[in-house]
């Protein structure tokens, strides 16, 4: 009423206006209750932490300490526990349930995270536990915020039976409703068995550590009740069979400290949302640079491998750049990097590995990473030096042709501005394939040194004079012959620039300039795709 100050504690009534029988704890009482409540949750179970940390594994706060911003977390639900009933689940009933979840900042950036805590049921996911993580996840949607889970978990919680289930489709379900949204980030710190691996299968970047991370769907017994194969849990599904073999891994480190180091750095390359703009770092003059080692470094002879990581380094900002994927189809390069302070998306051939050909792994790899560049707004460099795709019965029966049309089909779609730089060879369906100007590149670069052809030149005269080069006295010489005539014609950057499939024949010295001054020129780029409800990518 009004005039009137509320009741305290001290005088407590009853909806009559009566004085209360028992008078409510004074507030003091109350907070400290709270507090103590708060630090129990927040201190955990010693002797399961002292296991943690005997594994070689930090706790999930301790997790959260390292990825987050000091003093920036806000946990939500830390008193959540489970309703389950049946096979003792009424007696075991801690806080948390499990996962630690909420929202802090990752330089100055907001993001949500869930850290789960093998420390409580093997981290493993039950209904309330599932909840937890669906709310933070809805939260970075809303929000237009990346979402970051640390993995570490037993997988669906045998005693909450279909209930547990129900979690995981419900994160399936969002990881996919928030696929091109908002950046999606998985970071496997200890086991993710069974279904639970295929959340991380679902956003755009798995970070692994190597010894205590494993990601299979059956475990080592059920392979070997099964099978008859005996296997470590390390060489099922360990950090370096993701890593290289599988691809199922973006990133491999060897320790948790630096793993969540590089998981801030990613977060600081990145847009919070597919409508925010990536945050630029500042213009560095790059438009300006000369780079006189990018001559020295790429050989003149199309055949000289060469390690086109020297490259990118000379082209990005303080040649800091971070590699997706980096021990798988090392044959190309997928980077993100910084151009004269803006985020980008490097897509280079690897001349060091199998020469630099395209392979279904390395199509598959780039076709990835050219989608999630475009969803995001990140503009797209891509340096050629391909001598085409990789012949071979594997290749052919591994399905070259269904993976090859992914990245065709991620280029054709991608209306992100895209700069092509052919350094030196660019031969056959590859030369189309990475990003010409035929299926969309807005602005093609060639290197003087640069042949865009079918093929070469000792393989197309084999083709195109079989029968003379058969019937000549000297075909050796003939051969020679005809492969300068075949090189003087075709074999030059100028044959494509004089038909406007090259924009420009560039400087090798002045490549990070007129690559800065082309996104420049790019920054306003709008295209819509047409109208449908999706396209139907080959996967
Ligand atoms: C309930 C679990 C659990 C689970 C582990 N725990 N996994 N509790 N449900 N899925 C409990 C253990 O009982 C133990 O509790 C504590 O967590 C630590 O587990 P340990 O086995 O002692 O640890 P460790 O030796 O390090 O082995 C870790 C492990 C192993 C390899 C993950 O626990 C394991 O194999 N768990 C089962 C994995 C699994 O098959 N999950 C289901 C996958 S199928 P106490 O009380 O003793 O400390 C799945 C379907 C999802 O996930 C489908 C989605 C579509």
């Amino acid at each position: 009423p009004n005039g009137r100050r509320p009741a305290g504690p001290e005088q407590a009534q009853d909806g009559r206006g009566r004085q209360a029988a028992e008078p409510a704890p004074p507030m003091r009482g109350l907070r400290a209750r709270n507090d103590e409540l708060r630090a129990r949750v927040v201190a955990g179970q010693a002797e399961a932490i002292e296991r943690q940390h005997g594994l070689g594994k930090r706790t999930a706060r301790e997790r959260l300490e390292l990825l987050l911003d000091e003093d920036s977390f806000v946990e939500l639900e830390p008193f959540r526990r489970h309703q389950a009933h049946g096979l003792g689940m009424e007696r075991k009933r801690p806080h948390t349930d499990g996962v630690v979840v909420g929202s802090g900042t990752v330089h100055g950036r907001r993001v949500f995270v869930y850290a789960q805590d093998f420390t409580v049921f093997g981290g493993s996911l039950g209904e309330a536990h599932a909840a937890k993580i669906h709310k933070v996840m809805d939260l970075a949607l809303d929000n237009g915020a990346p979402l970051i889970g640390l993995n570490d978990s037993g997988g669906a919680r045998i005693q909450e039976g279909v209930m547990a289930l129900n979690g995981y489709g419900g994160i399936f379900h969002r990881n996919v409703r928030a696929s091109g949204v908002i950046p999606q980030i998985s970071v496997i710190l200890g086991p993710c068995a069974g279904g639970a691996a295929y959340s991380p299968a679902l956003t755009d970047f798995t970070f692994m550590v190597r010894d205590t991370a494993q990601m299979y769907l059956t475990g080592p017994e059920v392979v070997e009740a099964v099978s008859g194969v005996r296997v470590t849990h390390a060489e099922l599904g360990g950090a370096d069979v993701h890593g290289e073999r599988t691809g199922v891994a973006s990133f491999v480190y060897d320790d948790e400290e630096t793993c969540l180091e590089e998981v801030r750095y990613l977060v600081s390359l990145l847009p919070g949302n597919n409508l925010e703009p990536a945050p630029s770092a500042g213009r560095c003059g790059a438009a300006d640079d000369e780079r006189p080692e990018l001559a020295e470094i790429v050989p003149v002879e199309p055949n000289r491998p060469y390690d086109m990581r020297a490259v990118i380094g000379e082209l990005v900002d303080d040649a800091e750049f971070m590699e997706v994927h980096e021990h798988w189809a090392r044959n190309v390069i997928c980077a993100l990097a910084r151009i004269d302070g803006e985020t980008v998306g490097v897509v280079a051939s690897q001349p060091m590995v199998l020469a630099g050909v395209l392979d279904a792994d390395a199509a598959q790899k780039a076709a990835r990473f050219v989608r999630f560049c475009d969803a995001f707004g990140i503009p797209l460099v891509t340096l050629v030096d391909v001598p085409g795709f990789l012949p071979g019965v594997d290749q052919e029966h591994a399905g070259v042709i269904r993976h090859g049309a992914k990245l065709l089909y991620a280029y054709c779609e991608a209306t992100v501005p895209r700069v092509q730089v052919i350094l030196r060879k660019a031969y056959g369906g590859a030369y189309i394939v990475m990003d010409s100007r035929s299926i969309g590149c807005d602005l093609s670069l060639a290197w003087p040194t640069n042949e865009i052809a079918v093929m070469g030149a000792e393989g197309a005269v084999n083709v195109l004079f079989r029968k003379r080069l058969l019937s000549a006295a000297d075909p050796d010489g003939l051969r020679a012959e005809l492969v300068a005539e075949y090189s003087e014609q075709l074999m030059h950057p100028y044959h494509a620039a004089e038909r406007g499939l090259v924009d420009d024949v560039i400087d090798p010295v002045r490549t990070r300039a007129a690559v800065a001054r082309a996104l420049e020129m790019l920054r306003n780029k709008r295209r819509s795709p047409p109208q449908r409800k999706h396209g139907n990518t080959p996967l």
